[in-house]
């Protein structure tokens, strides 16, 4: 199902941003492409644009734990996002280094360097720089990044319940998947808050296509 721009009632398409944030492990990746192939925008995903910042120390072989090196590094390239429906692609340099983004030593690098205040005022310059419309995903893109944006979510789901979910998708035991969650989600929250006007979402019990029927529907009933 494809929506009209017209169906989206009085929000135009150039103030039209859905954040979708939570978690890791929490669906919200999944839920922002799907949506955004329901509404026929593209989707941003925010961790990318981290991750691409990870890539970049490790390239350099800079000390992430120091900001300024890290700016400096992602200084001296050019690090370009390119939304869309199906999955973003992320450019340094013109490179395609979008397959380089889901390594162990990238996950282990991205969250203590998307700690850094300056590093988070880079991603959300470049978010900002973003023509809407689009679904966009993250951790505080409906409180930080995009408070104005007329439709926010925030996912959650229990730590087992997740940790479930990631192990199959990668083939790990459960009980390992769930510590590292635990972890990274105590590392990750100062930044993993919801917007006070975001629609919060428990997916523990709900399968996928739930969760995207019911950030349609929500968005569809809080159309004028
Ligand atoms: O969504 P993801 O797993 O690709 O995100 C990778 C890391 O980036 C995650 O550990 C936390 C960080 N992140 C963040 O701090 N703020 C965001 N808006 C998105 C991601």
């Amino acid at each position: 199902m494809v929506w009209e721009a017209g169906k989206l009632g009085g929000v135009e398409p150039d103030r039209l941003i859905v954040t979708i944030d939570g978690p890791g492990a929490s669906g919200k990746s999944s839920t922002a492409r799907r949506v955004a192939r329901a509404l026929g925008i593209p989707y941003v995903s925010s961790g990318m644009l981290y991750r691409a910042a990870a890539w970049v120390a490790l390239k350099e072989g800079i000390d992430w734990a120091d900001e300024d090196a890290v700016l400096a590094a992602l200084g001296r390239h050019r690090v370009e996002l390119v939304p869309s429906m199906e999955g973003d692609r992320v450019f340094v340099d013109g490179e395609d280094v979008t397959p380089h983004l889901h390594t162990t030593e990238v996950d282990r690098v991205v969250s203590p360097l998307a700690r850094h205040p300056r590093v988070r005022a880079w991603v959300n310059r470049r978010l900002r720089e973003i023509p809407p419309p689009f679904v966009v995903d993250g951790r505080d893109m409906g409180r930080a990044v995009f408070p104005e944006a007329p439709y926010k979510f925030f996912l959650w789901a229990d730590p087992r319940v997740r940790a479930e979910r990631r192990a199959r998708e990668r083939g790990e035991d459960v009980a390992t998947v769930e510590a590292e969650l635990i972890a990274r989600d105590r590392r990750d929250r100062a930044q993993t808050e919801p917007a006070p006007d975001a629609v919060y979402l428990d997916t523990s019990h709900l399968s996928l296509e739930e969760v995207v029927a019911r950030v349609v529907e929500a968005i569809r009933r809080r159309d004028p």
